[in-house]
C-alpha cells in the first residue's frame, strides 16, 4: 500500500532520535514534511546527519539516505532548532530504574522542559513515549501553565525492532489522547494532518483521553507478554508430560480467537519494552492502589525468566551432567532476529550463565557482536556459526536469525566435537537435525 507525500507538509521537530525517535523522523519526512530530529548525543546526530544508522533496522538507513536528500530532514543537537515546528514529538527512552520496577522519567521530562523554552501558543507537544498512565495530564497542565495555548497530546506508537520503518509508515492503528474541550479539535486536527496519507489510507484511528492513550501502549505489551508466557506455560507442563509444545501451539492456534501468533514457546521475551513496560504497569498499578489488578503480571515475568535458567539445565543435561570446560557454542546474542538489540536478551543472559559455571562459551550473531562484546567482555566472540561451533560440545541456537534456521545440518556436523544442538527457539527442522545424527533437544518439546 504506497504512501502519497502530503503536499507540502508541516514544520515538525523529533526531540530524542534514539530507535523510535530517528525512525520516526525520516519516516515523518517521507510522508512530506519539514522534520529536525533533535537529541543530546552528538555522535548520534553525526551519525544520522551523515545518512548512517546507529543502530541495525532493515530499510532504515535507505529511508534516511532518500529523506536526507530531499532537504526534508535534518539532524541538530540544538533544542533552538525546534521552534516555529507545528508538532514536537517526544521520542525519548523510559527506561526501568535501578532496583525498581518503576519506569524513569527523566528524560521524558527533561524534554518536555526543554521544549518550553521554544514552544509558542497553537502548537502541539505529542508524547510518543511509553510512560505510566497519569504521566500526560501532569505533563499537560505544565505545559498549559508555562506557555498558554500550547496543547499536549499523547499518540503511542507500537513499532516492532526489525520492522520499525513499516510499522511506523504502516500502523495497524493510530491512537490519539487527546486533551478535553475545545482544544481538542485543534490536537486532533494538528494530528490528522501529520498522519494525513496514513489516515486517508483508512488506518484505524481511536481517539480518546490522555490516560487510555497511555494504558493502550502498556496494556498491548502486556497482552503479547502474557501470551508468550502462557504458551511457555505449556512448555514446562510438556517438559513434564512428553507432550510437544509446538503441535500444541499449532492446534490452539487455529482458532481464531487464539490465533498462531506470539504463541512461539522458547527462550522467552527480552529486548527494551516487554520486559521493562509490564514491569512499570505493575509498579504504577500499585501506586494507584490497583496492584491486585496486574498481580498476573508477576507470574508472566517469572515464567518468562524460568525459561532462562531451564536452558541452562538442559545444556547442562546434554554435556552429561556438566558444564565445566565444555566448549559452547551461543549462536545468537540480539534479543531477537534482524535487530542488533541486547537490551535484556535471553540469548546473552544465557551465554553469560552458562560462562559463569564453568564453561567455555563462544557467541556469534550476525549483527550484535559488538554490542554484546561491550556489555560481556568476558565472553569470546565468533564473526560466524562455524567459527563459533568449531570443535563445540554443545551447540546453543538461541536467536532465530534466518541464517541459523537454515544451516545445513550435515554441513554443520562436520565443524563440532559432539552434534549435540539446543534449539531455544523452536526454530529448526527437528527431523533434518536428527537425520544428519545431532541429538536435538527444545524447550517444551521431546528429545530428538
Ligand atoms: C514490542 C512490541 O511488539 C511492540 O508493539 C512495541 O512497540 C515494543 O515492544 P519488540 O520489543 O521490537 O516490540 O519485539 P517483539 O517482536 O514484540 O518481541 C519481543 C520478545 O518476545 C522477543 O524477545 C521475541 O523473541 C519474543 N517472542 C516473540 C517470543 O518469545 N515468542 C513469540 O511468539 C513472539
Amino acid at each position: 500500500m504506497p504512501i502519497e507525500e502530503s503536499g507540502d507538509g508541516m514544520r515538525i521537530s523529533v526531540v530524542g532520535c534514539g530507535y523510535l525517535g530517528a525512525v520516526h523522523a525520516a519516516s515523518m519526512a517521507e510522508l512530506g514534511h519539514q522534520v529536525v530530529g533533535i537529541d543530546v548525543d552528538e555522535r548520534k546526530i553525526g551519525a544520522l546527519n551523515a545518512a548512517r544508522a546507529p543502530f541495525y533496522e532493515p530499510g532504515f538507513e535507505d529511508l534516511l539516505a532518500r529523506t536526507l536528500a530531499t532537504g526534508r530532514l535534518r539532524f541538530s543537537t540544538d533544542i533552538a532548532d525546534a521552534a516555529g515546528a507545528a508538532v514536537h514529538f517526544v521520542c525519548v527512552g523510559t527506561p526501568q530504574k535501578r532496583g525498581e520496577y518503576a519506569a524513569d522519567l527523566r528524560f521524558v521530562e527533561a524534554a518536555t522542559e526543554s521544549l518550553l523554552g521554544v514552544l509558542a501558543p497553537g502548537e502541539l507537544v505529542a508524547g510518543k513515549s511509553t510512560v505510566p498512565v497519569g504521566t500526560a495530564g501532569r505533563l499537560a497542565e505544565l505545559v498549559a501553565d508555562k506557555v498558554p495555548g500550547a496543547l499536549l497530546a499523547w499518540n503511542p506508537e507500537f513499532l516492532r525492532e526489525g520492522f520499525a520503518v513499516t510499522d511506523t509508515l504502516h500502523p495497524d492503528r493510530l491512537v490519539y489522547g487527546l486533551p478535553a474541550g475545545s482544544d481538542r479539535e485543534v490536537a486532533e486536527r494538528l494530528l490528522d494532518e501529520v498522519y494525513a496519507p496514513i489516515v486517508a489510507a483508512g488506518t484505524p484511528k481511536v481517539v480518546t483521553d490522555h490516560a487510555t492513550a497511555e494504558m493502550v501502549k502498556t496494556a498491548a505489551n502486556s497482552f503479547l507478554a502474557t501470551k508468550i508466557s502462557f504458551i511457555n506455560a505449556m512448555a514446562e507442563l510438556c517438559e513434564a508430560t512428553g507432550a510437544d509444545v509446538k503441535q500444541l501451539a499449532d492446534a490452539i492456534g487455529y482458532d481464531d480467537r487464539i490465533g498462531r501468533k506470539f504463541l512461539n514457546a522458547g527462550l522467552g521475551f527480552g529486548g527494551g519494552c516487554l520486559p521493562k513496560d509490564i514491569r512499570a504497569f505493575m509498579a504504577r498499578a500499585g501506586e494507584l492502589g490497583a496492584d491486585q489488578a496486574l498481580t498476573f503480571l508477576r507470574e508472566v515475568d517469572n515464567i518468562n525468566m524460568r525459561r532462562r535458567i531451564r536452558m541452562v539445565e538442559l545444556a547442562r543435561e546434554v554435556c552429561d551432567g556438566s558444564l565445566l570446560g565444555k566448549h559452547i557454542a551461543v549462536l545468537g546474542a540480539a534479543f531477537k532476529p534482524d535487530s542488533d538489540d541486547i537490551r535484556d536478551s535471553p540469548a546473552l543472559n544465557v551465554a553469560a550463565q552458562l560462562q559463569l559455571q564453568g564453561a567455555d562459551v563462544r557467541v556469534t550473531d550476525p549483527a550484535a557482536i559488538d554490542n554484546a562484546r561491550r556489555l560481556w567482555p568476558q565472553l569470546d566472540y565468533a564473526d560466524t556459526a562455524e567459527q563459533a561451533a568449531a570443535s563445540a560440545d554443545a551447540v546453543l541456537v538461541l536467536t532465530e536469525w534466518r541464517a541459523y534456521r537454515e544451516l545445513d545440518p550435515v554441513a554443520f556436523g562436520k565443524v563440532v566435537a559432539s552434534k549435540r544442538v539446543l534449539d531455544g527457539r523452536n526454530a529448526l527442522d527437528r527431523e533434518a537435525w536428527t537425520a544428519a545424527g545431532w541429538t536435538y533437544r527444545a524447550l517444551g518439546r521431546r528429545a530428538g
